[in-house]
């Protein structure tokens, strides 16, 4: 190509920056974990304190934009001009405007915090609101509904409508609750108790991440907020109360027995049966998630295998250890046995 024909790109370049900007912003503004796309009125007031911040600087931008403006051209040097401008040493004017002022507006963005900050706390508890207990795992996120007796793990059912108090605590180390479209950031402290809560308006996945670094495997910390309908959330309620963990086939009676016997009922629990391990997620209705590693797979036949095999090959720093010295025929085994918890 012709130096030419650069030099006439380049041209473009400017423009094709901006227009690329503004493509992306779509996706951003939009995206599954955007906060200023809320579906909840937590996140509406959070993104509230967003705009009017963001309103509040691009006042002062201007203003200062609007004073540099004038005093470049005002005060700028004119030909055959040689002798110094007067100098000026303090103007307690000004001093005193430029320290009030930027006071005034940082007491004013105080005010409006402070106040969502209070509101968006379910110091316990909000009135006529659902009690999720969650606690953070290295890599993954338990829920409980004590009122319901339910317990699950990385995908939080809520009936729409309805306001979430979720009692926030971690196992290990500090996470961090963002579910951006409708609510967070509230950190998982061990040994305290955080409150907040949430309400979702429309039914729906929300995605969300654990937003605290907690070793290698935060980045595959996800959850999902599934927001259903009061009708299908108690349907989901009901299976949750009386799984059917039954195997039927031969093979997965056959990994029924193996869960057993090779550790994993040492750490997994699942409803319906005696396995009661506290360590990993329940896998209790496991059928009925869309995704599995905590929402880093979608939940497939194939993905399960190559998960019980070796899940630290998919996901880096996952607690679970490797099965690899399995037969092929076992892991099978333990699949169908999985893939019948419904
Ligand atoms: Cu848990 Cu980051």
């Amino acid at each position: 190509m012709g130096r030419k024909r650069w030099k006439k790109m380049a041209r473009w370049a400017p423009a094709a920056a901006v227009a690329m900007l503004a493509l992306s912003g779509c996706g951003f503004l939009q995206g599954r974990q955007s906060v200023l796309d809320p579906a909840g009125p937590v996140a509406q007031g959070q993104l509230g304190l967003i705009e009017s911040s963001f309103w509040i600087m691009i006042e002062i931008f201007i203003v200062v934009s609007a004073v540099l403006v004038v005093a470049l051209i005002r005060f700028r040097a004119r030909p055959g001009q040689t002798e110094l401008p007067p100098q000026v040493h303090g103007d307690n004017r000004l001093e005193f405007l430029w320290t009030i002022v930027p006071a005034l507006l940082l007491a004013l963005l105080a005010v409006g915090t402070v106040k969502q900050s209070f509101a968006d706390a379910g110091s316990p508890l909000v009135p006529h609101s659902m009690l999720v207990q969650v606690t953070g795992h290295q890599f993954w996120w338990a829920f409980t509904y004590p009122s319901l007796g339910v317990v699950t793990a990385n995908e939080l059912h809520v009936p729409v409508g309805q306001k979430i108090e979720l009692a926030l605590t971690s196992a290990d180390v500090l996470h961090s609750f963002w579910v951006p479209r409708l609510a967070g950031k509230t950190d998982l402290v061990p040994g305290k108790i955080n409150y907040i809560w949430f309400q979702a308006d429309k039914p729906g996945l929300y995605y969300g991440q654990c937003a605290e670094f907690c070793g290698t495997g935060h980045a595959d910390m996800r959850l999902i907020v599934d927001a259903q309908t009061p009708a299908k959330f108690n349907q989901w309620v009901a299976t949750m109360s009386h799984p059917v963990s039954t195997p039927t086939t031969a093979l997965a009676k056959e990994g029924e027995k193996l869960f057993g016997t090779i550790g994993c009922s040492t750490c997994h629990t699942v409803g319906g049966t005696t396995f009661a391990g506290a360590v990993g997620p329940s896998l209790t209705d496991l059928t009925g998630r869309l995704m599995i590693a905590s929402n880093t797979y979608p939940n497939t036949p194939k993905n399960l295998y190559n998960w019980v095999h070796d899940a630290p090959s998919m996901k880096p720093g996952v607690l679970m250890p490797s099965f690899s010295y399995l037969k092929a025929p076992q892991v099978k085994a333990l699949v169908a046995f999985l893939e019948s918890l419904k």
